[in-house]
């Protein structure tokens, strides 16, 4: 059965000019990209794509570096596409919980400048997809 998830590449991923590299280890691994866009994320949709995380330290850090540059939203299709790209990105923490041979684990260093998102749940992936892609 096929399932659909929200892929963002974050701020830090497009300046240093990954979003190749991302999309291209999606469609080795038998993925589809079935919407795509590269856009500046509106505070209000930071917050609520957030929402979970709104009493964290790190919330104002984290709305600033995703509303610093332009994203680029995804919506990657699938059978267990929501696991099968966690598993491409690896762990929150790139250094600590993604091994290498995952995004994170090859690209990143900081668990704020993790070049990834992912939904993590069917439930996640429905709100999200709702938010950043209301017409799809
Ligand atoms: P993501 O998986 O997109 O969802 C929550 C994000 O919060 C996470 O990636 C990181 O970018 C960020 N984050 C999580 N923990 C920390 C932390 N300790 N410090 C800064 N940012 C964090």
């Amino acid at each position: 059965m096929s399932e659909r998830t929200l892929v963002l590449v974050k701020p830090d991923g497009v300046e240093r000019g990954l979003i190749g590299e991302v999309i291209s280890r999606i469609e080795r691994k038998g993925l589809t990209v079935a919407a795509l866009e590269l856009r500046e994320v509106e505070r209000s949709i930071a917050e609520e794509h957030y929402a979970e995380h709104k009493e964290k330290p790190f919330f104002g850090e984290l709305l600033e570096f995703i509303t610093s540059g332009p994203v680029v939203a995804m919506i990657v299709e699938g059978p267990r596409a929501i696991t099968a790209f966690r598993q491409l990105a690896g762990g929150t923490d790139p250094v600590e919980k993604a091994t290498p041979g995952t995004l994170r684990g090859d690209f990143a260093l900081e668990t704020q400048f993790n070049l990834v998102h992912g939904s993590d749940s069917p439930e996640s992936a429905e709100r999200e997809l709702k938010l950043w892609f209301p017409d799809r």
